[in-house]
């Protein structure tokens, strides 16, 4: 092993194998984990801690940055080792688990949870599982592809296990930006005042004594899951471009923009991938996972640079990118969760906030996480800390789901995670409604105008038509508000038969 990974050498007599390290992790604790949307996760040490399951059973408290990468949560869950898990997950197994009632899901604010585990208001922290890339010659963690939450965590938890991956580029050190709030009541201002604002160290400062174990590891990340961009993400991404546009002439923004934050998934990353065709340039990013479409906006020369707290990338992606960091590396950071996420941080930026909601109703309440109000897909993530600080806040779907079967305009949410005062602009394939200083009656008749599609239009006017009648700031029939989701369950569409009054 390269002497330059571990540059402290008192603590090369603490490498043990995977196994030596999971042992360390006992029946109860509250762990955390590094990784933030399949990026810099602990690879080895997890999936030793699911095998030695098999034989010795225990449960855990898992507190990770977001979802992991490697199947790790989907083996854990069936190794029956997660008891809780917070704060976001993206597996199909854990999922599951999470609703048949078997994981306890504590689905958070991105940003929160540290605050929650400084505070002593989650933990304390048993022991924490991070990636690094080296161990700097006093004893500092550098992380690697994503900091979400591990600088904190490796800062309190009472014990550190470190994988040192070989397989990530020894070029990554420099990328991070490691700046931890002081303690609250009298905490000082957050110092980031640009996208490319340095505040930090470049590691993350601990006390090498807590390190435990170092586990060597050499597998890359596990790469992001994007489908090829298609018709409805286009013209999605059309319609904002030319709302963006409108703003630009209506002198509210100039042509750079104001620094952008884009959502996780497909839809996120092709509408963002769609700014390339703007006229516009000079664009900043200040978001949380950097995704394909990042690193095509940086190299048509159109984005400036890029602040996140990941880098999730495609296979292709990955190999260009990692391939080549040198070329990207004075045109990124990456930094902990809790300032990529900050609400002062996005409130002094004036972010321009783009997230994909499950469903949205006539008001402009958005759904993220919840099929038919009770299923659990993923979680809030970092939307929420978005939505409700942005200078605008834009929510982004298609306006069907399931070959039509679903309208994701609906009267009403099933479940509710941005509320109408979270919401400025909503847009899908079908065109885009400005909710800004509209009153509820006039926000719904736009976002009936603008974003559903044909199919559901007459059933939301006739809708809307007689819940007007009847009055109300708000107007609704409470007794017909979930009748499309129902009428889903029964009969396996949200389409009404005969008439929008059955
Ligand atoms: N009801 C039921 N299912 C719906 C639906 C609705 N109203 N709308 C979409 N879906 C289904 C789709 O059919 C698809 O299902 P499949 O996986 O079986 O094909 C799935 O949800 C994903 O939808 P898709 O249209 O491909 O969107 P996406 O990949 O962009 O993901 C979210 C959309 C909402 C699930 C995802 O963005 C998310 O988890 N968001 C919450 C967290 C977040 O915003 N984080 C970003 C902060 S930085």
């Amino acid at each position: 092993m390269p002497a330059t990974r571990i540059r402290m050498s008192s603590l090369l007599d603490r490498i043990v194998s995977a196994e030596q390290a999971a042992s360390l992790v006992k029946d109860g604790m509250v762990v955390g984990m590094s990784g933030f949307t399949r990026a810099g996760d602990a690879k080895a040490v997890p999936l030793a801690m699911a095998k030695r399951a098999q034989t010795d059973p225990f449960q855990i408290t898992l507190v990770t940055g977001a979802s992991l990468g490697k199947d790790v949560d989907r083996v854990l869950t069936e190794a029956h080792v997660l008891a809780r898990r917070m704060p976001f997950q993206s597996d199909p197994t854990l999922r599951a688990a999470i609703n048949r009632g078997e994981v306890m899901f504590i689905d958070q604010h991105l940003s929160e949870t540290v605050e929650h585990l400084r505070s002593g208001q989650l933990g304390p922290m048993d022991i924490a599982i991070v990636e690094a890339a080296a161990i700097t010659e006093d004893g500092g963690i550098v992380p690697t592809t994503s900091v979400g939450n591990s600088a904190s965590f490796a800062i309190l938890a009472k014990k550190l296990i470190v994988e040192i991956n070989l397989g990530q580029p020894a070029a990554l050190e420099g990328l991070h930006d490691i700046y931890i709030p002081t303690r609250r009541p009298a905490r000082e201002p957050i110092p980031v005042v640009a996208c490319d604002s340095r505040v930090g160290h470049a590691y993350v400062p601990i006390d090498p004594d807590k390190i435990v174990a170092i586990v060597i590891t050499q597998q890359a990340d596990s790469p992001a899951m994007l489908d090829a961009p298609e018709a409805g993400t286009a013209a999605i991404a059309d319609h904002l471009t030319r709302f963006f546009e409108h703003e630009v002439s209506m002198g509210r923004l100039d042509l750079s923009l104001n620094p952008l934050q884009a959502g996780i998934g497909n839809i996120a990353n092709g509408v963002l991938a769609g700014l390339r065709n703007g006229p516009f340039h000079h664009l900043r990013m200040y978001s949380e996972v950097l995704q394909d479409s990042t690193f095509d906006l940086l190299d048509s020369g159109k984005l400036l640079f890029a602040s996140g707290s990941s880098i999730t990338l495609s296979a292709d992606y990955a190999q260009r990118v990692f391939g080549n960091l040198a070329a990207y590396k004075d045109r990124l950071v990456l930094r902990p969760q809790e300032i990529s996420n900050h609400p002062e941080v996005i409130r002094r930026l004036g972010i321009i906030a783009i997230n994909t909601a499950l469903e949205v109703d006539i008001y402009g309440n958005v759904n993220s996480t919840h099929v038919n109000g009770t299923q659990m897909v993923n979680g809030i993530g970092g939307s929420g800390d978005f939505a409700r600080n942005a200078y605008l806040s834009i929510f982004v779907t298609k306006s069907l789901a399931k070959d039509g079967a679903i309208s994701s305009v609906v009267p009403m949410v099933s479940h509710v995670d941005h509320t109408e005062h979270d919401v400025d602009i909503i847009v899908t394939e079908q065109g885009l409604a400005d909710l800004r200083e509209l009153a509820p009656r006039e926000r719904a008749e736009q976002i009936i105008a603008n974003c559903v599609h044909p199919s559901y239009r007459p059933q939301l006017e006739d809708y809307l038509d007689r819940a007007t009648a009847r009055g109300g700031h708000t107007p609704h029939l409470l007794e017909e508000a979930f009748a499309w989701h129902l009428r889903r369950q029964a009969t396996g569409t949200m389409l009404a038969a005969v008439s929008p009054l059955d």
